[in-house]
């Protein structure tokens, strides 16, 4: 996208043109003229070798149960060590339904009834309802920002580890922030996970759609050597957009953690959606289109930082350098605790509202990027058009 087309756009655009045959949440919460840049799923076509997979399967009337990863463990475990280095011992990889049952479940069986769960907001919104969902209590340790660079807070981790935590429910790369952990932070993490014996759930499922920029290390390519427990839950559902069929997979780094995902009941494993399963299988070797993908979220970022810049010089824009997550910190404009609801109601377009991701967050807004880049550019539009004529 060139600069001339960004300032120069001026039609007026029906968000409803972009929105295919989609019949999801992001597509039908709002009403029809509002542009939906909240729920995370991407507005581009899913790669022709999963739809061709998908309509393969139906075509075959496979729609029954499984009972393990079959084929996938092997298939992520290629990628795994192609893309990032990470050897998975493939007997150590198991099957659910979806990155938040997987999180849900090692809960439930991976810490003591009423345990303690450390986030670092702001952070995902389910991880909070998930917490609850286990039955667990949550334990706040805020990741420390500098500017626009984010860091871990290992004063405050080692704290709430002290104290008794029994598990960290890591985000890497981060939602909502867009955060890549270096390997010096999560090995001191590790460390500490080791020298206090709590569980670390990392979270990777944005790990795939990491930019070229940055370098994402699974962490339990280094919690073994750390002596850590650790499971690791991800999915193809954000990388390749497959939310819907439901599929994820959580893999166990130590014996330990194993066993715990070896007392899950064998239902956790069969509700798990046999299309989900195999439409994973060909996304972790479709590397292509995620490569594609990847190439235009960052210029969709590009093009974020320029709209804000030229139109909303007092936004400061907190640029991912991992998936399609933008946070923006509004708060120059003063619209408060209700400014996604204001920007909604008045600019019509939809955004999620920074303080459901961490207290602190009012005037803060995460933004879908992973859309056409017309919609970016009417969004930031409209949303400076709402702000002057407010102003007067
Ligand atoms: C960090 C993170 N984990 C998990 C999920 C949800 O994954 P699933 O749909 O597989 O439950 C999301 C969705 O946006 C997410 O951002």
């Amino acid at each position: 996208m060139s600069e001339a087309v960004v300032v120069t756009y001026d039609e007026p655009v029906s968000p409803q043109e972009f929105r295919g045959g989609r019949s999801s949440v992001k597509w039908t919460r709002y009403p029809s003229d509002v542009i939906p840049l909240s729920v995370a799923e991407m507005d581009f076509a899913i790669a022709e070798p999963i739809a061709g997979t998908l309509i393969e399967r139906v075509k075959a009337s496979d729609f029954g149960y499984i009972d393990s990863p079959g084929p996938l463990a092997g298939a992520f475990a290629d990628f795994a060590e192609r893309r990032w280095g990470w050897s998975i011992d493939r007997s150590a990889v198991r099957v659910t339904t979806d990155v938040s049952t997987a999180i849900v479940e090692t809960l439930r069986y991976g810490i003591p009834a009423g345990g303690t769960v450390v986030i670092n907001p702001p952070v995902y919104t389910a991880f909070y309802e998930l917490i609850d969902e286990a039955g667990a209590v949550r334990r706040d340790v805020p990741l420390v920002v500098d500017g626009t660079t984010w860091s871990m807070d290992l004063v405050g981790l080692e704290r709430a580890f002290a104290d008794g935590a029994d598990a960290l429910l890591l985000c890497n790369p981060q939602n909502p922030v867009g955060h890549v952990f270096d390997e010096t932070t999560l090995a001191e993490v590790a460390r500490l996970a080791a020298v206090y014996d709590v569980l670390v759930i990392s979270d990777e499922v944005h790990a795939p759609l990491t930019h070229p920029t940055a370098t994402f290390v699974p962490f339990l390519s280094i919690a073994g050597s750390a002596g850590a427990r650790s499971i690791c839950v991800t999915s193809a559902s954000k990388g390749w957009n497959l939310a819907g069929v439901k599929c994820a997979l959580l893999v166990g780094g130590d014996e330990r953690s194993l066993a715990v995902l070896d007392s899950f009941p064998d239902e956790v494993t069969c509700r798990t959606s046999i299309l989900g399963l195999h439409a994973n299988v060909t996304a972790f070797s479709t590397i292509t289109w995620l490569d594609d993908t990847i190439r235009k979220i960052v210029a969709n970022d590009q093009l974020l930082a320029r709209l804000l810049r030229d139109k909303l010089p007092d936004a400061i824009y907190h640029r991912p350098a991992a998936s399609y997550l933008g946070w923006i910190d509004l708060r120059a404009y003063g619209l408060g605790l209700d400014t996604a609801e204001i920007l909604i109601e008045s600019a019509r377009v939809a955004l999620n509202a920074g303080h459901n991701y961490g207290a602190a967050y009012d005037g803060f807004v995460r933004i879908n990027i992973a859309c056409d880049a017309i919609l970016l550019i009417e969004a930031v539009g409209r949303i400076s058009r709402f702000l002057h004529h407010r102003d007067g």
